[in-house]
């Protein structure tokens, strides 16, 4: 007997009917934001994540040599694939570029809860605009892109950070610019590992700098609890000239973000959390991950701005900003609160004949309504009525089309209702009238 492997789904057809149900309004309320969809390729050279994704995603990594001899991976996400694309077009395209796609991504994780070694993701991305009002857009399409189910603040919050007043924090603190990226993936971890594993990833971050690990731990621990604008302004009160202005005209940002969220109407998801700092290294500015508040509360999505990526791939300068949201922990949450998006794909109507005589006539009528839109579906093989009513039912079929010798001679059809019980008689010149078409 063969198995799936470890992390990977297979998806019968009620799965797939939710899965597409859940796509749908991911791809409506993005293309309501004026979004356009794209797709990247699935499989990619090895050195496109490699080098700008950052340690947690390379050792995730699917990758192996192909039969010509190129050294590849599937795509763990795809925020490098999409910084290429529209890279190579840097010149000439319109701008801000708003994009979204949805794709499976692959990561040779540890499978849990929630996580998995091929899973879905939504991305939406806006790049060439600098402006906090792009921040913004991202930030709203996330949260309208879970609102549409339904969810609401009770049941999942987005938790804003900043990488960019973080590094301004650590340099108050007299960090080099060298170590500030892996410090920040040592904060990245702060929740997710115990006191004492944390202060000795920071002491190992700090090693030959002659500062303190206790001490600056202690200040990361202060600053990853700052909750609220006003906290962050009291944070930096006492910070010397040499930074004012620069975390002054930040905070103002801040102020902006959060004042034009309140215009959309999403204020009351938005929590500032300068505890979100995020793992991926890529990440310049504003940072967020949406999680659930009820149940497990793991995370929705994430994602932020990233103004240097396409640069270091060796294109022309272009700022972004954007997110990704995952099949799994979604789908959790729809299911736990109940609302999963109803997926109907049943047939309108079961052809159900007389007898094998009347194949002839009634397959013209059956294509003409499908070619028309109407869904139909009928029986290879003539069996009694009994057993062709019991496929109209088993199908989820709402109507049954009784094609009869009767009928037929008539030029109509008998059309039985199969929840109500009652039955009409339709003229077959009128069958696609009575299905609205
Ligand atoms: P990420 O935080 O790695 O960001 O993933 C975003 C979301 O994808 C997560 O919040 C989670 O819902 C889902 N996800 C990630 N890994 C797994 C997994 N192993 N199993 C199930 N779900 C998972 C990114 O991928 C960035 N590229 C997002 C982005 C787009 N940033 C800018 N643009």
């Amino acid at each position: 007997m063969f198995k799936t492997l470890p992390g990977f789904r297979e998806f019968y057809p009620e799965d797939c009917a939710k899965k597409s149900a859940m796509f749908e309004v991911w791809k409506n309320t993005a293309r309501t934001f004026g979004f356009s969809e794209f797709e990247p390729p699935v499989l990619e050279s090895l050195d496109l994540f490699t080098e700008k994704s950052g340690e947690e995603i390379r050792s995730q990594l699917f990758e192996f040599t192909d039969k010509g001899g190129r050294e590849v991976a599937l795509r763990p996400e795809m925020t490098p694939s999409l910084a290429r694309m529209v890279g190579a077009r840097a010149g000439g395209i319109r701008r801000p570029v708003k994009w979204f796609a949805i794709g499976e991504n692959y990561r040779y994780e540890r499978q849990q809860k929630g996580r998995l070694r091929a899973f879905y993701q939504f991305n939406a991305d806006i790049l060439g605009d600098e402006s906090i009002s792009a921040d913004a857009e991202i930030i709203a399409l996330l949260i309208e892109s879970l609102r549409s189910f339904g969810l609401t603040e009770n049941e999942f919050k987005l938790r804003l950070g900043d990488r960019n007043l973080w590094v301004l924090f650590l340099e108050t603190l007299g960090i080099g610019d060298d170590r500030i990226a892996s410090i920040l993936s040592v904060v990245d971890k702060i929740e997710k590992v115990r006191p004492e594993a944390f202060s000795e990833m920071m002491a190992e971050a700090l090693s030959g700098s002659g500062l303190s690990a206790d001490e600056v731990s202690e200040n990361c621990r202060k600053f990853v609890a700052i909750n609220s604008v006003e906290n962050l302004e009291a944070a930096f009160s006492s910070c010397n000239e040499e930074f004012k202005a620069k975390i002054e005209a930040r905070l103002n940002d801040w102020r902006n973000l959060l004042s034009i969220l309140d215009l959309m109407g999403v204020g009351g998801f938005v929590k500032v959390d300068m505890g979100i700092v995020r793992g991926l290294a890529y990440y310049t500015g504003f940072v967020f991950e949406a999680f659930q508040t009820v149940g497990t509360g793991r995370a929705l999505a994430g994602g932020g701005r990233y103004d240097a990526l396409v640069k270091k791939l060796g294109y022309p300068d272009m700022c972004a900003v954007g997110f990704g949201m995952g099949d799994v922990t979604v789908g959790d949450l729809l299911e736990l609160t109940g609302k999963l998006p109803k997926a109907d794909f049943s047939p309108d109507a079961y052809a159900v004949i007389g007898s094998q005589e009347l194949v002839s006539r009634v397959l013209p009528i059956v294509f003409e309504l499908r070619r028309s839109g109407v869904k139909v579906d009928y029986p290879f093989k003539i069996s009694g009525f009994g057993k062709q009513f019991k496929m109209a039912d088993a199908v989820g079929a709402k109507f049954a089309l009784i094609f009869g010798e009767d009928e037929l001679s008539k030029n109509s059809v008998k059309i039985k209702d199969l929840k109500l019980g009652t039955e009409t008689e339709v003229e077959i010149s009128k069958l696609l009238s009575f299905f609205g078409k």
